[in-house]
């Protein structure tokens, strides 16, 4: 419903406009045939009237919408229906919105209105929107804002083991390192390993990389039911937040391809207090400059009083 509502608003934005005056009534761009209404670009319009007839979706009867605000309804209405194919059915926004964006593309950079174009993009768009908001559903992660973290590290339920990560990040420059333990519901390190990447360009970026290492890593030791533990609140919004994503998209779709090998993934925010241990281990490469990379079974020794002090949580 995200997607129907931008275009809602973009169309009520331009039949705005237009209702002012701002917007010259003029003849349609894509048939040259008729004076340019929403409606007319939406449906009435050559190039729209064939992508509803090649996407099997019938338009109202003659007479029966006339404003912008009935087509809106009847189009919603049909995303409800059983007759059309479902392919189609779940493309609807996309092709009104793949209609519109012709409209615009003929009106300012003078190409565009090819039907089928409109429609070979709407049905990728549909299932690639489908399959990330389906993946981000069983993606539990949990964003808390600053409050409410815990204060202090807690096992995780048997079954399960908890990951703590973190990554180090100094400029853009600079390598980054990234760290993940792995402890089991007695509080007991089964892995810890540590990292460089080669420079990122921000905290977030550093953080989502350590993210998918991570992720490479528990699957290559058939960790599979696993909570991720990290401090960047960015990264796991970065993760959750579709408004954003088109700027971590690589990481993104790696993240829900490593995903589908989980049985259970969880990420939750953790403090800087409960995430101390995966601190130390990667602070040592950005601090001291110890650039070669390890995964070791059972903890860092230097850091088993903590370690033992948090297994008692
Ligand atoms: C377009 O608008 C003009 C001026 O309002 C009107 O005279 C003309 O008949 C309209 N053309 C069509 C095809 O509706
Ligand atoms: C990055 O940090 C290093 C050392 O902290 C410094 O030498 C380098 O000039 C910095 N680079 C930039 C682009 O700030
Ligand atoms: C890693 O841990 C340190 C210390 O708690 C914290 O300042 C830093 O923000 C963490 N890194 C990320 C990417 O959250």
């Amino acid at each position: 419903m995200f997607m129907w509502r931008v275009l809602s608003g973009a169309i009520a934005v331009a039949e705005c406009l237009r209702a002012h005056g701002m917007q010259a009534i003029q003849i349609c761009q894509i048939c040259k045939n008729g004076n340019e209404s929403i409606v007319h670009v939406l449906v009435e319009c050559d190039m729209a009237k064939q992508v509803w007839q090649r996407a099997k979706i019938p338009l109202p009867q003659h007479g029966v919408a006339k404003t912008t605000a009935d087509y809106m309804k009847y189009f919603l209405g049909l995303m409800g229906k059983a007759t059309i194919p479902g392919k189609y059915k779940q493309a609807i926004t996309w092709l009104l919105w793949g209609i519109w964006k012709q409209r615009n593309a003929k009106m300012y950079a003078g190409n565009g209105g090819d039907a089928d174009i409109v429609i070979a993009q709407a049905l990728e768009e549909a299932e690639e929107w489908k399959r990330v908001n389906s993946l981000e559903k069983v993606t539990e992660v949990q964003r808390v804002s600053g409050f409410g973290l815990e204060n202090k590290w807690r096992r995780p339920p048997a079954g399960v083991l908890k990951c703590n990560i973190n990554s180090s990040w100094v400029n853009s420059s600079r390598m980054c390192g990234g760290s993940w333990i792995v402890r089991d519901h007695r509080g007991e390190v089964k892995f810890h390993a540590r990292d460089a990447f080669l420079p990122a360009q921000n905290r977030i970026v550093a953080e989502l990389r350590c993210v998918l290492w991570v992720m490479q890593s528990l699957l290559d030791l058939r960790i599979l039911d696993v909570e991720i533990w990290s401090e960047s609140g960015a990264a796991l919004e970065a993760l959750n937040n579709l408004r954003d994503w088109s700027r971590f998209r690589s990481y993104l779709d790696r993240f829900y391809k490593l995903k589908l090998h989980f049985h259970q993934l969880k990420l939750t925010q953790s403090s800087s207090k409960t995430n101390v241990v995966a601190w130390k281990i990667v602070s040592s490469i950005t601090m001291e400059g110890r650039l070669h990379s390890y995964l070791a079974t059972g903890g860092p020794t230097w850091l088993s009083s903590i370690i033992d002090q948090e297994s008692r949580g």
